[in-house]
């Protein structure tokens, strides 16, 4: 678990990276003749994590078991990391109760709906005993067997005296997991948190019950970076540590100082793609065989590419597509919406009930203008990537209204590959905005007229509008890679980890 490279924490001693998500690289299942097979995991998040472990070969991967097969790998790799498409695997098992209070009660709709300020707050959230039983028996002890993992997989491994340890934790669903850590690797291991997610401000911070609102943030106090999407979480994050558990902070620094004398650095490291990877995908053949069915949609082709989930904005977004309908009768039949939709969290009734009004609402408005040659929004929610990429390469506008995002990968991923020069409409609110905001048109995802306003604007753009646009998105993109993401975290790792000396 091993690696020498430039930036590495200890310049004469070697680093031992462990990164832990809960979803991880591969979920493990069987094939017709029972033997073992695995899939990539998809998502943003594992492709990003993809190139830490192509930057530092030695590094583990620490994951959730998702699946049966996952469990019996878990076992496997208690003893070693198990090794699959050159990567080094631990999988974790949990109870599954806790597992379940922690994905389906706490993770998801408690926290994710505060990061994104998705609460219709004169009704909810209600919190009660079932909150605290949520946390008690599920999040806590989800968190605790993470680090138990982490602390078992360095024991087992054969790190040198000199070598320093670095922890790399990931994301909203592990905020627990380094104070659990601290306690069982002391003050000398290395803990970075990468958030995800936005950081809301401090009163939307305080939605949560005491236990949870300053446990989590002592927790991630426990670290030594904290770290997000943009800048702007980044602040709201120092914010609400100084007003929640009144600790020191420098905002300009960016540091929070811990009442044990540590020092917290809170950055800002906008994750990004490997423009290549995307490049190759959509030269090959199985997107180009996929691009017949996209160009057979009757006129221009606005898409939009999500999880089906509440944050994304995907109703509003459909009713900003009536309004432009109706505002402009002549742009019927002119034009097709594909909306190519993931399921997700289904068993969180919220989501449930989301995914029925998606329906609802699509039904309705192809009812409201559809003809016998039309159909204006085509619902796509085959699991088929090459049919994503084929559609990135041919819209002529790319709709992103989320309520909030952390990133939005989507953005960046379409944009570099589109040989249409198409437009970009970018909601306020996703963490792509800090990036990209100034060559796309921006709305506020609340404002069915203006986002209205800005659908028939990017469909009649002049081309010289198209293209200027689009060859200012793609450099920025290409800019700030994959590889620079990584290589920022590791410089500041490197940085930090000098200063503690
Ligand atoms: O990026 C946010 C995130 O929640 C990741 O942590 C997660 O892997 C992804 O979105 C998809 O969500 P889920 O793992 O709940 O399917």
């Amino acid at each position: 678990m091993t690696a020498r490279a430039e930036g590495n924490p200890k310049a004469d001693g070697e680093m031992r990276l462990v990164i832990v998500s809960n979803r991880g690289p591969v979920t493990f299942s069987r094939d017709d003749s029972g033997g073992r097979e695995h899939s990539r995991g998809a998502g943003g998040l594992v492709t990003a994590l993809n190139a830490v472990m192509r930057r530092e070969e030695e590094a583990v991967w620490i994951a959730s078991a998702q699946s049966e097969e996952d469990a019996r790998v878990a076992a496997e790799s208690r003893e070693a990391p198990y090794e699959v498409e050159g990567l080094k695997v631990v999988l974790v098992e949990h109870d599954e109760e806790a597992y379940e209070l922690m994905y389906n009660h706490l993770a998801n709709p408690l926290l994710w709906f505060v990061h994104h300020g998705l609460y219709d707050l004169p009704y909810a959230p209600e919190l009660g005993d079932e909150t605290r039983r949520a946390w008690e028996e599920g999040y806590v002890p989800v968190n605790e067997n993470f680090a138990e993992a982490v602390a078992r997989t360095l024991e087992a491994s054969d790190g040198g005296a000199g070598d320093e340890t670095v922890i790399l934790v990931h994301d909203y669903q592990l905020y627990m997991t380094p104070l659990y850590l601290r306690e069982r690797l002391g003050e000398d291991a290395f803990i970075s948190v990468f958030i995800h997610i936005p950081w809301p401000e401090p009163e939307g911070w305080r939605i949560l019950p005491v236990y949870a609102r300053e446990g989590i943030l002592r927790s991630l106090l426990q670290a030594d970076i904290v770290a997000f999407h943009t800048r702007g979480y980044a602040r709201s994050f120092i914010r609400t540590v100084r007003e929640v558990l009144g600790v020191e902070v420098d905002e300009e620094e960016g540091v929070v100082r811990t009442e044990g004398g540590r020092e917290v650095w809170v950055r800002a490291y906008p994750i990004s793609i490997d423009p290549r990877e995307f490049e190759d995908l959509a030269r090959s053949e199985e997107v180009e065989n996929e691009e017949e069915r996209i160009e057979d949609l009757p006129g221009k082709l606005l898409l939009r590419v999500d999880r089906i989930d509440l944050s994304k904005n995907i109703v509003r977004g459909f009713h900003s597509y009536d309004r432009m309908l109706q505002q402009h009768p002549e742009m019927r039949e002119q034009v097709t919406f594909l909306a190519r939709l993931q399921p997700s969290r289904e068993d969180i009734p919220e989501y449930a009930a989301y995914a029925e009004a998606i329906q609802e609402t699509v039904d309705q408005v192809n009812k409201k203008y559809g003809t016998g040659s039309w159909e204006p929004i085509v619902l796509s929610m085959e699991d088929n990537f090459p049919f994503s990429v084929a559609a990135y390469k041919n819209y002529d506008v790319l709709l992103v209204n989320a309520v909030r995002d952390g990133m939005n990968l989507i953005a960046k991923e379409a944009v570099v590959v589109n040989e249409k020069d198409g437009v970009l409409i970018l909601s306020e609110n996703a963490g792509a905005h800090e990036e990209l905001g100034e060559h796309a048109l921006t709305v506020n995802p609340y404002d069915i007229d203006e986002q209205a306003g800005a659908l028939y604007e990017a469909l009649t753009m002049s081309d010289d509008e198209r293209a200027r646009r689009v060859e200012a998105l793609q450099s920025t993109i290409r800019s700030n890679t994959i590889e620079e993401w990584v290589e920022a975290q590791l410089k500041d790792i490197a940085a930090h980890g000098k200063r503690r000396g």
